[in-house]
């Protein structure tokens, strides 16, 4: 793991689940102070506590100084309130999929938004346009489309709505680099570029399953040994989680209107049951026992 040049630099990140408090460690990594919120202060802090038992587990395994880790967690404070985040050049919405939630956000975040900065959304799907007109300044909102688990993939999607401006492109780019990633620009096309090939990918793992053409296992094993992906579709779905991926699949359905995207009916099965994935410790596979076990 390699930390970057330290910087003075404050950015926000609203949402501290997997995505946002995966952004935050990556930030606090390449010396960003970050300022983390959520819907309340212990769902911020609980996201910080994650961020030190990833930290912890690099620390055993002889990837990060004890020194380094407690110095980057320092750098991440939880916060109740966006008020803290007047100061921040960038500030990254990371919130739960849901239209109607991340436009709150927005509003809320506009107030503190200073003239300068930039607000991007981490949605991994939402037309970044439709976003962007609800906004005081639409040409300061972008997408920064990140991938799970953000420390470890290298990519940045990065999209510019109608009406982002060229610079917000070029800063929300910069901004990217500036944490090791890749760069790709893609279009505000629902799914962008890579969920537009992944989601649908996934979603046909659920019908194959539906459809009783395999076990879950055989499935993952299928394209884990077979196309030498690192994880099975099932799998991935899981990591992704039940909820998001369901959210997504409709927005491409829905925004498109092409029944090729229609939700796989077992996924909606599982997303009603509560089932949505690793980090409720249920999905596809049961993980509550430590080691995966399907669920069907
Ligand atoms: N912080 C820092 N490093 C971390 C980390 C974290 N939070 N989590 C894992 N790592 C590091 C580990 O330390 C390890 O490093 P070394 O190999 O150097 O020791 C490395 O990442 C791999 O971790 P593990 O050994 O624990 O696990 P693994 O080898 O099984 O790999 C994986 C895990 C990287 C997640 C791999 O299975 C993988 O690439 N899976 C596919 C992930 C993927 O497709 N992501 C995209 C999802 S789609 C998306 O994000 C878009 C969307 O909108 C839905
Ligand atoms: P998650 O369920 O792990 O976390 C969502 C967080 O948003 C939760 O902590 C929730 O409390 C918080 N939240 C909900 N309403 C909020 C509000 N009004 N204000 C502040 N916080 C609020 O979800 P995630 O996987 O981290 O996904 C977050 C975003 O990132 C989504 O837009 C998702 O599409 C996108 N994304 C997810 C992945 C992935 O693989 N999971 C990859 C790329 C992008």
């Amino acid at each position: 793991m390699g930390s970057g040049v330290a910087q003075t630099t404050t950015i926000g990140v609203i949402g501290a689940g997997q995505m946002g408090s995966g952004i935050a460690q990556t930030a606090a990594q390449f010396g960003y102070s970050v300022m983390l919120a959520d819907v309340d202060i212990k769902i911020a802090e609980k996201g910080k506590a994650n961020i030190g038992q990833a930290l912890a587990r690099l620390v055993s395994k002889d990837r990060l100084p004890a020194a380094e880790a407690e110095a980057l967690l320092a750098r991440i404070t939880p916060i109740a309130d966006y008020a803290p985040m007047i100061g921040a050049d960038i500030i990254v919405e990371a919130a739960t999929e849901r239209e109607e939630i991340k436009h709150r956000i927005f509003e809320n975040a506009a107030k503190v938004l200073n003239p300068d900065a930039i607000l991007a959304s981490n949605t991994s799907s939402i037309p970044i346009t439709r976003m962007a007109a609800r906004l005081p300044d639409p040409s300061r909102f972008i997408g920064m489309h990140f991938f799970n688990p953000v420390p470890v993939m290298g990519l940045i999607e990065v999209i510019p709505g109608l009406p982002t401006s060229k610079e917000t492109t070029e800063r929300a780019s910069a901004f990217a680099r500036s944490l090791g990633k890749a760069v790709v620009l893609a279009g505000d096309e629902p799914g962008f570029i890579v969920n537009r090939i992944l989601v649908p990918m996934l979603n046909e793992a659920i019908f194959v399953l539906g459809a009783g053409m395999g076990s879950i296992e055989d499935i993952d094993a299928g394209c884990r040994i077979g196309l030498n992906h690192p994880m099975g579709p099932l799998t991935l779905a899981d990591f992704v989680g039940l909820d998001t991926l369901f959210e997504i699949i409709k927005v491409l359905h829905e925004t498109t209107g092409d029944s090729k995207y229609r939700p796989a009916p077992l996924l909606v099965k599982y997303v009603e049951a509560g089932w949505i994935g690793r980090k409720v410790g249920r999905g596809f596979y049961d993980y509550t026992s430590g080691t995966p076990v399907p669920t069907r």
